[in-house]
């Protein structure tokens, strides 16, 4: 499965750095070329001989090495590879890329690189649970950064807990993971989830009882055949899935304006429910309570995010799917939401409270299509998410 690919692997600085030699070993026996980019703290744990003669290749380690520059400069050794590795990837290393510096090779092939990147973080326990590991965790994620571990053990530093590095086989795992050939490689798809937000007051707000499960399922099962996913979502009650961008939202607004931010997209599936209304005498204070006084709510329409992103010429997605949300008549109400909108599918299904669909594990939808109409039966909404991804796959083949 790894044969034929290059991995470009970056080590850092920490004592899970010799775990970095059998990696190579292990990636190697698999038919994968490592590139090999050594930090200089990196140097203290293993040396670039030892490196360089696993991986067969020379050893990178200077942004300003002209001889180096001259054979490939660093913005082309952040392209040779089918995947950015970094292990260890210690607390400085991530932080790095969480802020986007570029102040030695390592962080700067980071920042220039355009192919995934997966990392996986060694460090001492209390670093690895300190809150701005956590916050640069976080946006690592956000932006996309796959993590493989770290695991819980005993430590070099003689502590116990999380931030042990994965074992070298589980980082092959994962990059096999990462380097699956999926039907939608090379494809750049939408995914809108979750309720919006409406704000009242800074306390208070108008939203709906979307969890976002689905539409998170549907980011996720994309994703697992190889898509690129910008996953817009709004307040979701359930975490978002990892390996895809994630541009948290809040109201109808923010969710159009990051829609467009996204595109060009090959599909965009639109599974979020996007509040109908936002209130227009919004208050930057908190509105007070007057007895026998009703504040003032006016309301307006929110923008149609679907409808607009359907009715575009240049630049409209090949593929544009909506959700419909419906409690009566749900096919036909559906059907016309489908002509209204200008979608060309339709993922319908009936959100009346006896059915447990809005909150619950499983979904019982209607695929709408240009064709006619799929009654699909009642299953888990993974499974609905993965039914629907494939229908892409085989729509944009
Ligand atoms: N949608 C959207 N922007 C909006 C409202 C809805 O992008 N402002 C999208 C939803 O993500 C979904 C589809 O439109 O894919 C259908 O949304 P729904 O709320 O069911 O339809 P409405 O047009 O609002 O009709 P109604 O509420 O009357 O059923």
């Amino acid at each position: 499965m790894l044969a034929g690919k290059r991995v470009l692997l970056i080590i850092g600085g920490g004592i899970a750095a010799y775990k970095a030699l059998d990696l190579v070993r292990r990636l190697r026996e698999r038919g994968c070329s490592v590139t090999p980019v050594l930090t200089r703290a990196a140097e203290h744990f293993v040396t670039p001989l030892s490196v360089s003669a696993l991986a067969g290749e020379e050893v990178h380690r200077d942004l300003f090495d002209l001889t180096k520059e001259a054979e490939m400069g660093h913005i082309q050794l952040s392209r040779v590879a089918d995947l950015v590795v970094v292990a260890p990837a210690t607390a400085d290393l991530m932080a790095k890329m969480a802020q986007g510096h570029a102040d030695d090779l390592a962080s700067t092939l980071l920042l220039a690189t355009d192919t995934p990147v997966l990392i996986a973080p060694a460090m001492n326990v209390r670093m690895w649970d300190h809150a701005a590991t956590r916050r640069n965790l976080a946006t690592l994620k956000a932006d996309g950064v796959r993590v493989t571990g770290p695991n819980e053990g005993d430590m070099a530093c003689g502590e116990y807990g999380p931030g042990r590095m994965a074992e070298p086989l589980e980082i092959v795992a994962a990059v096999e993971e990462a380097l699956a050939d999926g039907p939608l490689k090379g494809r750049r798809v939408l995914v809108t989830s979750g309720p919006t937000h409406e704000p009242i007051d800074p306390v208070r707000y108008i939203a709906n009882r979307s969890s976002g499960s689905q539409g998170t399922a549907i980011a996720r099962a994309l994703a697992g055949l190889g898509a690129q996913v910008v996953f817009v979502t709004g307040p979701a009650a359930v975490a978002p899935p990892e390996g895809v961008e994630v541009v948290p939202v809040e109201s109808a607004a923010e969710m159009l304006e990051a829609v467009q931010a996204a595109l060009p997209v090959d599909a965009a599936v639109f599974a979020a429910a996007v509040a109908d209304w936002r209130v227009t005498t919004a208050s930057g204070s908190k509105i007070k309570k007057k007895a026998g006084e009703l504040p003032p709510l006016e309301l307006a329409e929110n923008p149609d995010i679907l409808a607009s992103v359907a009715g575009l010429g240049e630049g409209r997605p090949g593929l544009v799917v909506g959700f419909a949300a419906e409690t009566d008549d749900v096919v036909a109400n559906a059907t016309a939401k489908r002509g209204r909108k200008g979608c060309d599918w339709i993922v319908a299904n009936d959100v009346s409270p006896a059915t447990g669909i809005m909150g619950g594990k499983e979904n019982a939808v209607h695929l709408i299509t240009g064709d006619g109409v799929e009654d699909w039966p009642r299953m888990s909404k993974d499974q609905v998410a993965m039914r629907l991804a494939s229908r892409i796959a085989e729509a944009l083949d």
